[in-house]
């Protein structure tokens, strides 16, 4: 392999990422919660995947990420890292499981990290959180921060609209942003803020930000599988591309299927023993 080419095939680590991020290449980072779709993810060449609290909407069908527990989390990852060789896994720790107590958030941490083999957390917040994230980092896990749109503080919010437009909440993330560096913070996600900002945030940092609904101004990209895939389509908001319309072909696909069973068509006599 000449110097000048990126291996692919290397395991992706945290300290890999710094590296990408140093030497401009963009990060690609997808959401996965079981075994068959981590697997696909993995081998299409994904860097990270999140075993996303996200599955409290796309798998359980919850309105909010609030009800999923560590429990569920921990299944969830269980069964992405069974899929996953290449890509670095991150997990998120779920509400409930670190906000309070820092002690409790490093036992939910050392759960998620001994029981599914995962490599990393994600946690929502900032200063508020910071004594959490330091002992579960003085463990030796890594932590991704997240700030800006943080659904687990939805009921604070009231809306899913566009975080730190206003002054005084862009400085208290850019602040919030320094401090997650500071204190050994791996990467930080930055989800729907104004690109502006986050492309400032990016630029100060030495650590990858990655971005969902914050422009391309940042070091990589994360996007729920279900949406870009088109599986959940009735979620539309504009920072979304959709790549595919699975929601269709799925449809087509079953509608098909019980045709040929209601017409006897299926099974004929090469599918049969
Ligand atoms: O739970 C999730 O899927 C996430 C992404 C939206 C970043 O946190």
């Amino acid at each position: 392999m000449s110097t000048n080419t990126i291996d692919n095939s290397r395991k992706v680590t945290t300290r890999r990422l710094t590296e990408m991020k140093h030497r401009g290449e963009k990060i690609s980072m997808l959401t996965a919660y079981d075994f068959s779709s981590a697997r696909i993810i993995d081998e299409a060449g994904m860097d990270v995947i999140l075993v996303g609290d996200s599955a409290s909407n796309v798998m359980a069908g919850n309105i909010t990420t609030l009800p999923i527990t560590l429990d569920q989390m921990i299944y969830h990852a269980k069964s992405v890292m069974k899929g996953v060789k290449r890509a670095l896994v991150v997990v998120d720790l779920p509400f409930g499981s670190y906000q309070g107590n820092s002690k409790e958030a490093l036992a939910s941490a050392i759960r998620i990290m001994k029981e599914s083999h995962a490599e990393a957390v994600k946690l929502e917040g900032g200063s508020e959180i910071k004594e959490s994230i330091e002992r579960i980092l003085s463990a030796g896990i890594p932590v991704m921060g997240h700030l800006g749109l943080t659904p687990q503080s939805i009921n604070k919010f009231g809306t899913y609209n566009v975080r730190a437009k206003e002054k005084e909440e862009a400085e208290k993330l850019i602040s919030d942003a320094r401090l997650l560096e500071e204190i050994g913070c791996f990467a930080i996600v930055l989800e729907k803020i104004p690109a502006e900002l986050a492309a400032r945030v990016a630029q100060e940092l030495t650590i990858p930000i990655i971005g969902i609904g914050a422009g391309g101004g940042v070091d990589g990209q994360v996007l729920v599988m279900h949406d870009m895939l088109g599986i959940n389509k009735g979620f539309s908001p504009r920072f979304l591309r959709r790549y595919a319309d699975l929601s269709t072909i799925m449809t087509e696909a079953v509608q098909h299927y019980i045709e040929d069973v209601k017409s006897g068509d299926f099974p004929n006599a090469q599918e049969q023993y």
